[in-house]
């Protein structure tokens, strides 16, 4: 039986959530005022570290010790300008306290096609200087907050969350090279939400946590994070900013009656938090 949390509010603050009481922290925040997605989301670069820094600091509050944070980000083209997002996180996960251990990167399939064919340019105008590469690529980093006991592990539950290495090696898990599908663009659970394919919680789920533990998605969206945890015997809370997305996230995770999973008793869970001490960043 597992159990699921969904807070709607901002998750700079997480004061629902006791320190140390999460196992495992895997999100990706929303993009920086994305020109597909997120366009003038945030005033300005500042205020987007500002709330990544926060974050930063009550992920770090809220996990155990010795456990990992896995960002799923990736620099960002705005107006022909980059935004070295990757590397300032890095840096801002550093200062909260954590040790940064991998970076991933994260391959789309060659026909990726979402955001417009910017090497389109060079086939206009095959002279130097037009060169403007198509983005396959995005980034998942690795941190870690001390130092891991693996003692502490009962030894029936390591047992049970023992790793498929027949998986892990057909799929290629050991490289720093993961090529995934991206969720298809007109997937109805996922419509104007930047969601990730559930491969990614999947590998990150089952390579950083043990069976009955919680998973934490401080950038909830359509709940990928949350369901996926919940298909691999893990608790789960996920903060989302926006309210209208409760009935996605529900659809999502099979609370609709839909999902037909073994362990029936799982329970969801909905706290809103009304008037919140910060204001809506969206
Ligand atoms: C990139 S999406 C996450 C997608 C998610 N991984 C999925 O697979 O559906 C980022 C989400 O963060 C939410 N968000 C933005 N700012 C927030 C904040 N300060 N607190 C909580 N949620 C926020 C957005 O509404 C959006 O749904």
């Amino acid at each position: 039986m597992t159990h699921h949390k969904l807070i709607i509010g901002n998750c700079m603050s997480m004061q629902e959530i006791p320190d140390e009481s999460v196992h495992l922290m895997l999100t990706s925040p929303p993009y920086f005022n994305a020109p597909f997605d997120y366009k003038g989301l945030f005033k300005n670069y500042d205020q987007y570290l500002s709330v990544l820094n926060r974050v930063a600091r009550e992920v770090f509050r809220v996990l155990q010790n010795g456990r990992i944070a896995v960002l799923n980000i990736d620099d960002m083209l705005v107006n022909g300008e980059k935004f070295p997002i990757v590397a300032d996180a890095t840096k801002i996960f550093q200062s909260a306290g954590f040790r940064y251990r991998d970076r991933m990167i994260w391959k789309k399939p060659d026909g990726y096609l979402r955001i417009s064919r910017r090497s389109g340019v060079i086939l206009q105008n095959p002279y130097p200087m037009y060169f403007y590469p198509d983005n396959l690529l995005e980034s998942i980093i690795i941190f870690q907050k001390g130092k891991f006991d693996y003692r502490s592990i009962p030894k029936e539950v390591r047992e049970e969350s023992k790793i498929d290495i027949k998986e892990f090696s057909d799929n290629k898990w050991y490289m720093t090279l993961w090529e995934m599908v991206n969720v298809l663009p007109g997937s109805p659970l996922e419509k104007e939400i930047a969601a990730f394919p559930e491969e990614l919680p999947y590998r990150v789920i089952k390579l950083f946590s043990y069976k009955g533990e919680t998973v934490l998605d401080p950038f909830a969206g359509s709940g990928t994070t949350m369901k996926v945890a919940r298909q691999l015997g893990r608790n789960s809370i996920g903060i989302e900013i926006k309210k209208s997305l409760i009935s996605i996230i529900k659809k999502k995770l099979g609370f609709d009656g839909q999902l037909n999973l073994d362990n029936r008793d799982d329970t969801f869970e909905v706290i809103i938090r009304e008037g919140g001490k910060y204001g809506c960043i969206s």
